[in-house]
């Protein structure tokens, strides 16, 4: 049962329209619609701000700024992700985008018409918006450091010193950042798009001032998250104010073009990656200092330089992080955090010192593992690189790879083929979930986990049903809400390894209780259920949070992946098509092979945004985002992905937990991206450093090629 590729329990719910994503639910009482209103400024005050016809106008119920805005905790001087977010607390501007005034009326349409005729003036500060301005100025973190990179750098008998850049990235889930907020009797519930509920309780009621035990959120259906739903935000925080001040439940949804400065993205990062080796291939050096921007709102940092730390075997390691203040908003976790930008970095730079020393990319790699973390000097715990290099290579044909750029040509296209590995951090955190078996002859699990698409409802109702010995038919999984058993939530790729093992204790903790008064010959446990506890039964399982099991201070863990790719270049137009991807990876053992390879490809779709499409533009002249929507930040299409394979090798990993499961939603991103780039480089010769590789870069780099 644990493993089986069952369709999605939930899945006919959602094809039909019965699964009720935050926005569509329904609560007693018409709501009111809210509408934020962003500063037309990237760095600033407001210097004037007239609300007299906002205030006046047909259906408006309420007209927020700063001036008449409820009092809110304040805001911490580095908060994380889940701390207070106070809204409209005073007249600066620090980002463009930011709110600096709400609008709650009757219909959406009122609340809009509304916001339009708010007048405000603003005095500019002239902020900093360039990143690449700012990263001149970089101050390095000390980072980890083993040997003497520079001295191995000078004595390599060969070499690559190379810079890589990655531009900012955002989330992007078809459904966008909304809930609605209700409050009665003194109990205030949030039905919200979000990944990580629990913890975004305390940091709501903390917020609002409210006791903790007066907040519900309730997030039944996500529709994906990728990093953007798991921090607190401005429409949660200012729908809860005024359904507080109104009395009526209150609907918010940023639009799609307000996710771009009010929800965070990924960091903006330029790389040196420093790779020295023998004439043999064994690395005698790895250095990685990343660069990323940050704001002045958040303490959330990315973390490119670290993806290094435990991939490759060398002596002498120098990794390291810098941040630099750019006032564009918040940088936030987007799937992969780290590895995406770290690994487009390293995983190029691989490529290219596997061509100076004349090695194959896949044999290179191969030469540099180690069972052994390089700076933990600890076991990496199920470390099986090694078998997704060579099974990858073996399915795809690498063999048949052309050996030399641009040497291959089939009609009006150059081909390549490109490969690059992949690792990913595996986390436990606290996590409980409950269990009852109802004498009817249903079992009942209930956990604050949710599921953004992932396929959490499928996989615990696995997980019980096996532990039980009940088909999954039979149980019924109820996820997401803050009055249940309290987790971690989804996040981090963490989410079914925490919530599988917590619910898989439940169970046995009934089972023991159930077999003590019926033996252990019984055949079906609803009977002895009925006829020793007619009441029902039922235990609350705990997974243990990685700093107190020993096993994640004795292991490291991670997981791994190697991705390849062929793809094609018009050698007129420059553009690119990707022609066929293979992923191959190992991340314990796999809880459902649909959903897992679902997420693995979507993973690895990622990864073909990352290589060719993403980017997100700020102007410097006021930090405003450029091409904020969907028709202007590219994501791949389905005309974009062709021939799509994701093999997961059989494995169970006994130091990761007693069910041997680690976490598979961002592996399928992490190396996919530099796998696409290599490709390219392989089809033309022309090495794009600075991503996405996008057609003009291909034709300054001297596309067309001579014949
Ligand atoms: Mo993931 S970036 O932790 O949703």
């Amino acid at each position: 049962m644990i493993g089986d590729g069952i369709v999605r329990t939930e899945g006919p719910l959602k094809v039909s329209g019965r699964a009720r994503y935050s926005l569509e639910r329904r609560l007693d009482g018409a709501p009111l619609y809210g509408v934020i209103v962003g500063a037309g400024i990237g760095r600033g005050r407001i210097s004037r701000l007239d609300t007299a016809r906002a205030e006046q106008a047909a259906g408006v119920r309420l007209c927020w700024t700063h001036r008449n805005a409820p009092p809110q905790s304040a805001y911490k001087p580095h908060p994380d992700l889940l701390d207070p977010q106070p809204q409209l607390v005073d007249d600066v501007v620090r980002y463009w985008g930011m709110p600096v005034a709400f609008i709650v009326a009757e219909s959406l349409e009122q609340a809009r018409a509304a916001a339009g005729l708010i007048e405000i003036d603003y005095s500019e500060e002239g902020g900093g918006f360039d990143f690449a301005t700012a990263a001149a100025g970089a101050t390095f973190e000390a980072g980890s450091r083993f040997g003497d990179v520079d001295a191995a750098m000078a004595s390599g008998e060969a070499r690559v010193d190379e810079t890589y850049s990655t531009p900012y990235h955002f989330s992007m889930p078809m459904e966008l950042n909304s809930c609605i907020a209700d409050w009665r009797d003194g109990k205030l519930t949030v039905l919200l798009a979000a990944q990580i509920i629990s913890q975004l309780a305390d940091g709501l009621a903390e917020t609002l001032r409210l006791d903790r035990a007066q907040v519900v959120v309730d997030s039944a259906y996500v529709g994906g998250g990728f990093g953007s739903k798991i921090g607190l935000h401005a429409e949660a925080v200012l729908a809860s104010l005024a359904a507080i001040a109104l009395g009526v439940p209150v609907k918010v949804s940023m639009t799609r073009r307000q996710i771009f400065s009010l929800v965070g993205h990924r960091a903006a990062s330029i790389s040196r990656v420093r790779l020295a080796a023998t004439r043999e291939g064994r690395l005698t050096a790895i250095g990685h200092d990343a660069i990323h921007q940050t704001s002045e709102q958040d303490d959330w940092k990315e973390g490119a330089a670290a993806v290094a730390r435990s991939l490759y075997a060398a002596p002498n390691r120098l990794t390291r992080n810098a941040y630099v203040r750019v006032d564009v908003g918040k940088a936030e976790p987007v799937r992969g955090p780290g590895e995406v930008p770290g690994l487009l970095a390293v995983e190029t730079a691989m490529d290219e010192l596997a061509e100076r020393l004349g090695i194959d990319p896949v044999e290179l790699r191969l030469r540099n593992d180690t069972d052994i973390d390089p700076e933990k000097h600890r076991p990496l715990s199920g470390r099986r690189l090694a078998q997704c290099l060579r099974e990858g290579a073996e399915r795809f044909g690498w063999n048949e790879r052309p050996k030399i750029p641009r040497s291959r040509r089939e009609g009006d296209w150059h081909i390549g083929y490109g490969m690059a590995a992949s690792i990913r951090g595996h986390f436990q955190s606290e996590a409980a979930a409950r269990v009852r078996i109802e004498p009817e002859g249903r079992v009942l699990v209930q956990a604050d986990m949710t599921d953004p698409g992932t396929g959490t409802y499928t996989v615990v109702g696995q997980v019980a049903g096996a532990a039980l010995g009940v088909p999954v038919e039979q149980v019924k999984v109820e996820l997401a809400r803050t009055d249940f058993p309290r987790g971690w939530g989804a996040g981090g790729s963490w989410g079914a390894a925490n919530t599988s093992v917590a619910v898989d204790r439940a169970c046995a903790a009934l089972r023991t209780e159930i077999n003590a008064v019926a033996g252990t010959g019984y055949n079906d446990i609803f009977a002895e259920v009925r006829r020793h506890f007619p009441q029902g039964l039922e235990a609350v399982g705990r997974t243990t949070g990685s700093d107190d099991d020993p096993n994640y201070q004795h292991y490291s863990q991670f997981t791994y992946g190697a991705s390849f790719v062929e793809v094609g270049v018009n050698a007129y137009s420059a553009e690119i098509r990707v022609r066929r991807m293979l992923g191959v990876f190992s991340a314990g053992r796999i809880l459902n092979a649909k959903t897992a390879r679902s997420q693995l490809i979507g993973g690895m779709i990622w990864g073909v945004g990352a290589a060719l499409h993403e980017a997100a533009h700020v102007d410097p002249r006021n930090g405003a985002w450029v091409n904020a929507d969907l028709a202007e930040y590219l994501v791949p299409v389905h005309a974009d992905i062709p021939d799509i394979e994701a093999v997961l090798l059989e494995d169970f990993d006994e130091h990761a937990n007693h069910l041997g499961i680690k976490g598979i939603g961002e592996l399928g991103s992490g190396g996919t991206g530099a796998s696409v780039a290599n490709a390219v480089y392989n089809a033309t010769g022309i090495r794009v450093r600075d991503f996405p590789v996008t057609l003009e870069k291909l034709i300054a780099g001297g596309l067309p090629l001579p014949d």
